[in-house]
């Protein structure tokens, strides 16, 4: 028997969930961003069940994305943070990897490079998020030149459009750096096509989703994922060990963080950090045993965490089902709820997914 740990691929959920994007983007088109290995879901089985949703993939990493080209997929592919280095053009040539560009000496590599007229080059503008992207001048010059050359589209990426500020101030500025200039735009990402579900101005032509497709709410604090018609993808589930009956005055863990105030019954779960579980998750970080909700119960550990039996069902023992995250029969735990009270987004979750979690699909 091996550990009792798995995790579960919902390829339908992610389906519904992709028609949920579908539904908010109006007529624009949809990348599906299945960059860090489609957000830790698998890449392959990610881009297979989209592949005929999906108006193209987003991802950064080269070598999948010849992979992918390898496996047979012909679908456009849009490579987030472009190439790395020139050296990588020929295989972006070959592969028809489009890039995305946001400094000047890459668009003199790639015209250097012999680039095909007919690839499309993306431009990233910074518009406020201070990470990647042209300033003005420079998108000025990388769109002139490349005039003829390649067909570009502007892109910019949103801070903070599932926050107060909103996308309007980027947008502002994105309209200002592109005055003149005609080519399709690509804005918005999961939380800025929900929030502003078909207001083609703050979507754009080609609008790139990530945690939604995986069931995530891109703004838990404010919506939940289920009230964004979001179904979970990942489901992590393991068995209670052992049953532990302890004492008040008790302590439970490394680190003695919790104590007993009164006789608790405790599971002792096949989960730990090391198999992407938060270590920072505390004490009453729900879960589900047996598909009834309880909490977490004092530190987790590399391999193992505690959960609270007291309040359910004396049956319910060693051998019990567990659910960190996910789909329990017709409960759900959401990844969004387990990272809040971890102090952390389901991003994280879903990415650190650990290698050593056998994984599972459902279709
Ligand atoms: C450039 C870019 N576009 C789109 C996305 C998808 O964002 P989200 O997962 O929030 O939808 C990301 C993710 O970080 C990104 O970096």
């Amino acid at each position: 028997m091996s550990r009792p740990i798995r995790a579960t691929i919902d390829l339908a959920a992610l389906r519904h969930n992709f028609g949920v994007a579908r539904r908010r983007v109006g007529a624009g088109r949809l990348w599906a961003v299945v960059k860090a290995n489609a957000y830790g879901h698998g890449l392959e089985r990610a881009v297979a069940a989209l592949a005929d949703l999906a108006d193209g993939f987003a991802l950064i990493e080269t070598e999948r994305a010849i992979a992918l080209r390898q496996a047979g997929l012909d679908a456009p592919i849009l490579m987030l943070e472009g190439f790395y280095a020139a050296a990588e053009l020929p295989e972006f040539i070959r592969h028809r990897l489009i890039p995305v560009l946001h400094r000047p000496d890459q668009v003199r590599d790639l015209l250097a490079a012999g680039w095909p007229a007919d690839l499309p080059v993306y431009l990233k503008i910074d518009s406020g998020m201070h990470r990647l992207g042209f300033d003005a001048a420079g998108l000025r010059q990388a769109f002139h030149a490349l005039a003829g050359r390649a067909p570009a589209v502007l892109m910019t990426h949103f801070a903070d459009a599932d926050g107060p500020r909103g996308v309007d101030w980027q947008l502002e500025r994105f309209a200002s750096m592109t005055a003149g200039m005609e080519a399709p735009r690509s804005l918005a990402n999961s939380a800025a096509l929900l929030r502003y579900s078909n207001v083609a101005d703050r979507i754009g032509d080609w609008a790139r989703p990530g945690i939604m497709l995986y069931g995530g709410s891109p703004y838990p604090d404010q919506t939940g994922a289920a009230a964004l018609d979001l179904r979970p993808v990942m489901t992590l589930e393991s068995e209670i060990l052992a049953v532990q009956e302890i004492a008040a005055g008790e302590s439970v863990g490394y680190g003695c963080s919790f104590t007993a105030e009164r006789p608790l019954r405790i599971g002792v779960v096949a989960c730990g950090y090391a198999d992407g579980y938060p270590r920072h998750a505390p004490t009453g970080t729900p879960a589900l045993v047996a598909g009834l909700r309880t909490r977490t119960l004092g530190r987790v550990s590399m391999d193992k965490l505690c959960v609270d039996l007291s309040g359910l069902p004396a049956k319910v023992g060693a051998g019990g089902t567990v659910t960190l995250w996910g789909r329990a029969g017709d409960a759900v735990l959401a990844a969004d709820e387990v990272a809040t009270a971890a102090g952390t987004i389901s991003y994280e979750l879903f990415c650190a997914l650990a290698p050593r979690v056998p994984v599972q699909e459902i279709r």
